[in-house]
């Protein structure tokens, strides 16, 4: 009998949960409880970013990503490191670097320091973050402008050096998406034509139980595996509220608003939109199943719909439920439908 996510898809890939520092600091005795049980690898959502762990040009503060490391050894989880270059998310003093040989100065040393801490101890990296456009050009950043495209490949050769056995991953979102997709596989060739070590592609997945396309998304999975790279769904979460920048029409207050109609199940989720959501979840991973000899790994952004993100974006204050557990931590109907994938052929 399958008693978890990680055991019912233990022969496929790993399944994964972001965690926020009440988990890395066991202060939720169920949630932690609940995290062992069901999930085989972790992502900090938010401490390992450069802002947090790099405040200063020679400060770091390594205690929750000290204790985050500790906790996934301990309980045998993969350990995914978040992320090491990200435009967003920065520390003030590096934003405003004006120069190349600063801006690499302050990249060697942050990758050096943070990958060396751990190496060999986390698995795989997030090496660079959410490089490009929506239209497959790169991204304007303060890595872009001073360093050039090339900032993309100094990352993951420091990131190699740093840490030889980490797996080593590019993550964006909607690359899924034709324009940006095509532009990730140039990004992933060139750094293959230069000889640098790249092992996988992160695709995000934040997506919608109103908007999911599953033709772009299986296109995906196999365009980028034929680079000779593994696929990894790294921030999975499926919206059940409006999207303001899908609405036609309203005005542009209206749709940014927060407003009873932009948050339409504030008390709780009406059954027929559970089974949505459950059908929406069911269609991915029998996705992820048909192509599990190139998918590494499928993580949730979050462990349960109380502390998602997507309850505060892009509109504050609403209620979402893109998880696989509700806010009482207990399984959804759409947790039994993923299981029952496994179970019922
Ligand atoms: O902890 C502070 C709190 O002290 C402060 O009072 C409050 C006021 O704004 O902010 C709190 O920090 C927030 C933090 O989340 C923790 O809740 C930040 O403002 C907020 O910007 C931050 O948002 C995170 C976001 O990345 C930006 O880093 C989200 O939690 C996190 O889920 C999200 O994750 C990203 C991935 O890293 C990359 N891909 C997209 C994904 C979703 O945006």
């Amino acid at each position: 009998k399958i008693q978890s996510l990680k055991s019912a898809y233990e022969d496929d890939f790993l399944i994964g949960t972001a965690l926020g520092t009440e988990h890395i600091l066991e202060r939720n005795e169920k949630a932690n409880r609940l995290i062992k049980r069901e999930f085989n690898a972790i992502t900090p959502e938010n401490i390992m970013k450069s802002q947090i762990i790099h405040p200063t040009p020679n400060h770091y503060n390594f205690d929750l990503s000290d204790k985050y490391v500790e906790y996934g050894l301990k309980n045998g989880m993969y350990i995914v490191g978040h992320t090491l270059i990200w435009h967003s998310q920065l520390p003030a003093f590096a934003g405003k670097i004006k120069n190349a040989d600063s801006l690499r100065i302050f990249m060697t040393e942050h990758i050096n320091t943070v990958a060396g801490r751990y190496a060999g101890k986390i698995n795989s990296w997030d090496v660079v973050n959410e490089a490009l456009n929506e239209d497959g050009t790169l991204r304007k950043s303060v890595f872009l402008n001073n360093l050039g495209e090339d900032y993309i490949k100094n990352a993951f050769d420091l990131a190699a050096k740093a840490d030889p056995h980490a797996a080593l991953y590019y993550n964006d979102y909607n690359i899924e998406q034709p324009a940006k997709r095509k532009g990730a596989i140039e990004l992933i060739r060139k750094l293959q034509a230069g000889g640098t070590k790249i092992d996988g592609v992160g695709i995000q997945g934040h997506w919608s139980i109103h908007k999911l396309n599953l033709q772009e998304i299986e296109t995906s999975i196999i365009e980028f595996s034929q680079l000779g790279i593994k696929v990894a769904f790294t921030e999975l979460d499926l919206s059940v509220l409006p999207n303001p920048w899908d609405l036609q029409g309203a005005d542009v207050n209206q749709r940014f608003a927060e407003s009873p109609a932009m948050n339409p199940y504030k008390d709780s989720l009406p059954d027929s939109i559970q089974t949505v959501l459950a059908n929406r979840y069911t269609d991915l991973f029998k996705l992820f199943l048909k192509h599990r000899d190139k998918i590494s790994r499928v993580t949730f952004w979050g462990v349960d719909d109380s502390h998602s993100w997507l309850n505060g974006f892009p509109i504050r204050n609403r209620t979402n439920y893109p998880l696989l557990f509700d806010r009482a931590l207990e399984p959804k109907k759409a947790y039994q439908a993923v299981i029952n994938l496994k179970t019922t052929k």
